[in-house]
Formats: structure tokens, C-alpha cells, sequence
């Protein structure tokens, strides 16, 4: 290669990986698969290794990959694409990292643990130890506990300054909110407090497995975008705007990486087990290796063992144990000297295909799905996996019976990755796409820009119809208690064909179902009369619009605030929707334009539903947008009045007070402590006379 050929290359791998970087830390939706990714920064590795001289400050290779929206330029852009990250996304406050929050060199290659061990070994000249832990593939995390409280939650960010999460971090279960003692800890005048009085700790928050499947699945009723994998959905779940929705995501955290002004320990494996004992998640698959060979079993032994937890992994993480030592090995821009990954490729599974069903969805999408012999993967068995659509079976130039790669990704049930073509039996057949629904017998409908194949008969093919009631039903929508199985005799006694069909059911209609009684009964019955007060927002995402999922339908409510001002929006207006797209508002124009379900919302409207909101209380101004305040004392006004006209000017009310406080609004009598702690925080302290003058500043 020479020096103009080396310039272009490097060019094009900037751009790759800026790109790739950008998808994957701030839109949390990936362009290529980690493999691909390392692969391209090695190679713009070896070019600047080969030219130094065009090696810029900037390149990727000397900066962590950065999820602060503003480096990702995802601002504006981010914010009208469908994607899975960014819809319910906001900005945080940012605060800069004590010690920078770098990444780690990593390998797919065991001969560069060994060139790793090596470089350490001759760096330190003494005997050491390694700690070797698994590597777990979540977002990165730094949490700061002052007196045995957690204090602050910053994501990684840029390396130097983070984006400031706490508030969702404290629902997060796992975490706590305050250390306790071990277990017979005598406090001293020296050591009053088991944990040093400030000090830092990292590590990763992650999605189990069992989280994952659960919300791609409720993502994939309410046809919203799916996590491409439980990384993404972690990091997209620790940004969500509803810090209360950020508890029912099933997010949990492991911590490994303390870090602080004189910590009283010498090894990182003593103050992993410290946090521990302080009740702090760490985790216990960890092992300290004294040589190579112990090292290169550890990773064996997790590489076949990791198909069994209920978490992802992506590889162990190997660290000098010894904490002087670390000191002594130091950093690079990007990475310490002191540790390394090495990382697992993507986990597969090779088992037979036994034959190819066609399912029909709620929007009448037929999709293939594979069933295989049952096989060990990522921690549970898979049976199914999905062929996607037409085009994909033809990719793979799949036949029955088969050996196939099933990968774990996005989807609920695991991909077909490939087709082990040494392993194909003669004569084996070509499964054929049906031309007609495998459920009404309809023609299919191709839509080519989706590769997808339609049934189009909306509303006569029973397993639309049916589909389309379950979500009416289900827990999100109006919370009726009923399984799909009470949907499914419903509709073979001809009870109900259109949601607005469970307002009239009677109870002798009930009892003519199988197995039903009088208290049976009597419970849906009830349910059916309590879902009438079911708020609109949540109506209006039970009416099953395609892709106006919980979130969107809670936005678009809020927009218009009464159905009748969404089913006359133009597309134009529709799009002025936060986080409506073009795709999602032709969607809603779509459906308001079908006479059938002018019908539906007519009979729902007369049945007693709510089709309007709330009303809730004015927006004055904007002034406070962006503030958090924290009152104390007594006000001209009641304290819930006066929380009213905080949320009314644009500002957030807290009950405590933190590093993320931008006021503290003091009345009369207002309380010592609070006083005390703004003060040592360095947060402004405002009257009731201040606090009006701010308000009234916009009106001018
Ligand atoms: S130690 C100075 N230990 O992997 C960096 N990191 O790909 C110290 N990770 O940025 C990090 N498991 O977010 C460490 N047991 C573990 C880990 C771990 C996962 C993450 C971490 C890091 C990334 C690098």
C-alpha cells in the first residue's frame, strides 16, 4: 500500500467507524456485527501503525465510541427516524468523569492474551496476578457513593464527561441506594464507616435474557422497532425520559471497577469482594489466575459455559489484580495497559431443519417460521427461528432438513444465520411460499419495499380479526382480564368480531362458553364495565393502528387531545407529532380514511370509551425547562400548588436534594438540613419573590 492508497483507506474506515459508532452508541440501533467492527479498526490500526504521520488526533482508534447525542450528531436527525433507541430519548445534563471512563483493547485471538501477559510481565518485573472476570455486554456505568449513598449515575459519554442518569438509575433493582455494614463491622473513631467516604464505582448495567424477549415481544404486538440485541436495549432503556418506566424494563447491574483517592486495598480482587460485602451487585464468576494456562482454561471454560447464563456475554476481561501495579502499567489515550478482553464470536447453534410453517399476524404479514430439532442456545432451547420472508429463504437457498446456524439477535425467536451445505441430503426439498393465505385462503399481496407478503383480507381473515381483539384486550391497551383462549371461543360462537362487540356481551352470552360460571362471568363482565374508563391514550393504542405503539400513541393524544382532531390531521399534521415520522403518520391517515373504522370508534364512542384527554393544567411558560427544584418551608400558596406551578413553567419538582438540583426554592421555615446540603452541593438558594421574578421573566 502506498502513502495516497493508505490516505483513501483511512478516509473510508473513519467514516465506517464514526458511522458505526454513532449507530451503535447514540440510535443504539447496529450497522455491523462486533466481529466486522473490530476487524475494521484493526485494520485502521495497522495503516497508522504503518504511517504514523496519518494518524489523526481524531481518529477512532484513539477515542472511546461516545453516546452523548450532541458528538453523534443525532440531535434533529435522530429524532423523526423510526429507530429503537431514540423515540423516547431526551437530553441529560452532562457532568465531567473524576478519572476518564475508557474502553479496553480487545482480541478475538488467544496468541494476543499471551502477548498481553508477556508486556505485563516484563512492565511490572515481579511476581503478579491476574483477575480474570466474564465480560458483560450491557452499557457502561459510573456511579459515585458519598457517605455510603449513591450520589450520582454517569453513563460513559465521550470518556471525559457522561450523561447524567441517576434518576433512572434508581430504578434500576439491583443498585443500592445505600451501602450497608458487613456483617459484624465495629465502628472506630478511625474507621467510622466500613467504605471509604467517596469513591467511584463502574461497571455494567445489562438486560437478562428473559427481560429482552419479554419487551421485544411487546414491541413486536404494538409493531414498534425492535432491539437488535439485549446491548441495545439496555443503553436504549437507561436514556428513556420516564425514569418510572425505566423500573419495568428489567434492567440489572454488575460492578466491576473501583476506583477513588487511596483506596485501602492492593488488590482489585479484595475491592470487588469489599463492594460486595457493602451489598453492591459484583459479581461472584470471577477467579483470580496466577499463569497463561489458568487464564486460557477460565476462558474455555466460560465459552461453553456462557450458553447457560441468563445474561449476555461477549467475552472475559483480563486485569492485572494488583492495584499498584495497575498504577505502574498505566493508559493509553484509549485503553489501560493493565487489562484486556478477549472476546467470544457471536454464539451459534447448528441443528436440522424439520419444516417451515406460515404465520399470520394481527396486520395480516405472513412470515416464515423455521421448526428445528431443539437445541442449546444462549441459555435457553430453541425450536423455532425465523426465516424473515421469501427473500431470505432464497438467500440461503434453505431445503428441509437442513443443518442450519441459528444466532440469537433481535427478534424474539432466534435467525437463521446459514445453511451447512456439507451436511445436505440428496433430493431434499425446496420449500415453496404460499400464494394464498394459509389462513382464509386470500391471494397474498407482495409488498416489495417491505419484502413482505400481505393477506389482505382485513377484516374477514380470522386470524387478523382475532389478533386484532387480543390486542384490544391485552394489559397495555384496555387491561381486560381475559387470555387469548376466551378471545378464541368469543369468536368461534360468533360473540365478537369487532372490539366494539365486548361492550354488548351479556352474561348469557358467557355462559354459553365452555366451562364458564356465574363468578366467571361476572369477573369479565366487570372487567369489560372498568375498561370504559380506561384513559384515551391508551384507547387509542387498542384500536391497533399499525406502528402507533404505546409510546406513540400516548404522544399523539397529548398532541390533538380528542380523536376527532387526529382522524381529520393531514399527514402534514401528523407529522408535527414529536416522534411521528412520515411512515407512522400516512399509517394513522390510513386508518382514519377506512370507513370500517370510523364505524369501530363510532360504536366504541356510543359503548362509553374515552376519546378525548384529561385536561390537565395550562402550560405558562417555558422558564424552567430543564430545572430541577426542590422546595422546603412554607409558601403564600399550598406546597402542592406550588409544585403545580413548577411542572406549569417547564420545571421538574424532586423531593431531595442532589448534583443534579438546580434550585433550592426555600419559603418560610425552611428545613436546616436542606439549607446545610444545598450549601455543601454549591446549589442556589431562591425566595418565593425570586422564584416569581424567574416566572414572570418570559412574559417580558
Ligand atoms: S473493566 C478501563 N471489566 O467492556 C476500563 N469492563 O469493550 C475498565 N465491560 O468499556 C473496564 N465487562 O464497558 C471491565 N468485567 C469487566 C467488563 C467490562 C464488560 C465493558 C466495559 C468496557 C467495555 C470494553
Amino acid at each position: 500500500m502506498d502513502r495516497k492508497q493508505a490516505e483513501n483507506r483511512i478516509k473510508e474506515l473513519k467514516d465506517i467507524l464514526n458511522e458505526a459508532n454513532r449507530l451503535y452508541y447514540v440510535e443504539n440501533a447496529p450497522l455491523l456485527s462486533d466481529y466486522d467492527f473490530d476487524m475494521y479498526m484493526k485494520e485502521l490500526e495497522a495503516i497508522e501503525k504503518e504511517f504514523p504521520e496519518l494518524a489523526a488526533e481524531d481518529s477512532p482508534t484513539r477515542k472511546v465510541g461516545s453516546d452523548l447525542m450532541q458528538d453523534g450528531g443525532a440531535k434533529g436527525a435522530g429524532t423523526r427516524k423510526r429507530t429503537a433507541g431514540t423515540p423516547s430519548q431526551k437530553e441529560f445534563a452532562q457532568f465531567p468523569h473524576r478519572y476518564p471512563m475508557l474502553s479496553l483493547g480487545n482480541t478475538y485471538d488467544i496468541s494476543e492474551i499471551e502477548a498481553f501477559a508477556e508486556r505485563a510481565s516484563k512492565g511490572i518485573g515481579n511476581a503478579f496476578t491476574y483477575s480474570c472476570e466474564l465480560k458483560f455486554d450491557g452499557t457502561a456505568i459510573c456511579l459515585t457513593y458519598k457517605d455510603g449513598k449513591l450520589v450520582r449515575a454517569l453513563t460513559r459519554g465521550d470518556g471525559a464527561v457522561g450523561d447524567d442518569v441517576t434518576d433512572n438509575v434508581r430504578n434500576i433493582r439491583n443498585i443500592p441506594m445505600e451501602l450497608h455494614a458487613p456483617e459484624g463491622f465495629m465502628p472506630t473513631l478511625l474507621e467510622p464507616e466500613p467504605w471509604p467516604g467517596e469513591f467511584e464505582i463502574r461497571g455494567e448495567i445489562y438486560m437478562p435474557w428473559a427481560a429482552f424477549d419479554r419487551l421485544n415481544n411487546e414491541r413486536q404486538r404494538d409493531e414498534e422497532q425492535l432491539f437488535a440485541n439485549p446491548r441495545n436495549a439496555a443503553s436504549g432503556s437507561l436514556k428513556l425520559t420516564d425514569s418510572t418506566q425505566v423500573a419495568n424494563r428489567g434492567l440489572e447491574c454488575t460492578l466491576y471497577h473501583m476506583l477513588g483517592d487511596d483506596l485501602p486495598f492492593t488488590t482489585h480482587d479484595q475491592a470487588l469482594s469489599a463492594a460486595a460485602s457493602w451489598g453492591l451487585p459484583v459479581s461472584d464468576k470471577r477467579r483470580v489466575c496466577r499463569s497463561i494456562s489458568e487464564i486460557e482454561e477460565f476462558i474455555k471454560y466460560w465459552d461453553t459455559e456462557r450458553k447457560t447464563l441468563p445474561f449476555a456475554t461477549d467475552g472475559i476481561v483480563i486485569k492485572v489484580n494488583e492495584l499498584p501495579y495497575q498504577a505502574e502499567l498505566g493508559y493509553t489515550a484509549k485503553f489501560p495497559r493493565w487489562a484486556v478482553a478477549y472476546k467470544f464470536k457471536a454464539e451459534q447453534a447448528l441443528t436440522k431443519l424439520i419444516s417451515i410453517d406460515y404465520q399470520v399476524g394481527r396486520t395480516g404479514a405472513v412470515t416464515p417460521v423455521a421448526n428445528l430439532e431443539p437445541v442449546l442456545l444462549s441459555g435457553t432451547t430453541v425450536k423455532r427461528a425465523s426465516l424473515h420472508n421469501e427473500d431470505q429463504m432464497k438467500q440461503l437457498d434453505i431445503h428441509i432438513g437442513d443443518y442450519v446456524y441459528v444466532e440469537k439477535g433481535g427478534e424474539i425467536i432466534p435467525k437463521i444465520t446459514a445453511v451447512e451445505l456439507s451436511r445436505r441430503t440428496e433430493g431434499a426439498e425446496i420449500p415453496k411460499f404460499p400464494e394464498t393465505c394459509p389462513d382464509c385462503g386470500t391471494s397474498l399481496i407482495r409488498d416489495t419495499e417491505e419484502a413482505k407478503a400481505f393477506c389482505p383480507n382485513t377484516g374477514g381473515c380470522p386470524t387478523q380479526i382475532k389478533e386484532r381483539l387480543i390486542h384490544f384486550l391485552s394489559r397495555k391497551a384496555m387491561n381486560v382480564i381475559a387470555g387469548e383462549a376466551t378471545v378464541e371461543q368469543l369468536y368461534n360462537l360468533a360473540l365478537v368480531w369487532n372490539p366494539a362487540d365486548f361492550y354488548e356481551l351479556e352474561k348469557s352470552h358467557l355462559m354459553k362458553l365452555e366451562g364458564w360460571k356465574d363468578r366467571s362471568a361476572e369477573r369479565f363482565l366487570k372487567s369489560i364495565e372498568e375498561s370504559r374508563n380506561t384513559p384515551f391514550e391508551r384507547v387509542l393504542y387498542a384500536l391497533g393502528i399499525r406502528y402507533v405503539g404505546e409510546a406513540t400513541a400516548k404522544s399523539v393524544a397529548r398532541h390533538f387531545g380528542n380523536i376527532d382532531a387526529i382522524a381529520s390531521a393531514s399527514v402534514e399534521d401528523l407529522l408535527q407529532v414529536e416522534d411521528v415520522g412520515q411512515v407512522i403518520a400516512e399509517s394513522i391517515h390510513e386508518y382514519f380514511a377506512d370507513e370500517a373504522n370510523l364505524e369501530t370508534v363510532g360504536r366504541l364512542r356510543a359503548a362509553g370509551l374515552r376519546f378525548e384527554t384529561e385536561k390537565t393544567q395550562e402550560k405558562l411558560s417555558s422558564v424552567l425547562d430543564g430545572k430541577t427544584i426542590v422546595i422546603s418551608g412554607n409558601f403564600s400558596i399550598t406546597r402542592d400548588e406550588m409544585k403545580a406551578l413548577i411542572t406549569a413553567h417547564g420545571g421538574k419538582n424532586s423531593g431531595s436534594l442532589s448534583g443534579r438540583t438546580s434550585y433550592l426554592l426555600a419559603g418560610s421555615k425552611p428545613g436546616a438540613e436542606k439549607l446545610k446540603k444545598a450549601a455543601s452541593l454549591g446549589i442556589p438558594v431562591i425566595s418565593e419573590d425570586e422564584f416569581a421574578e424567574m416566572c414572570s421573566r418570559d412574559k417580558e
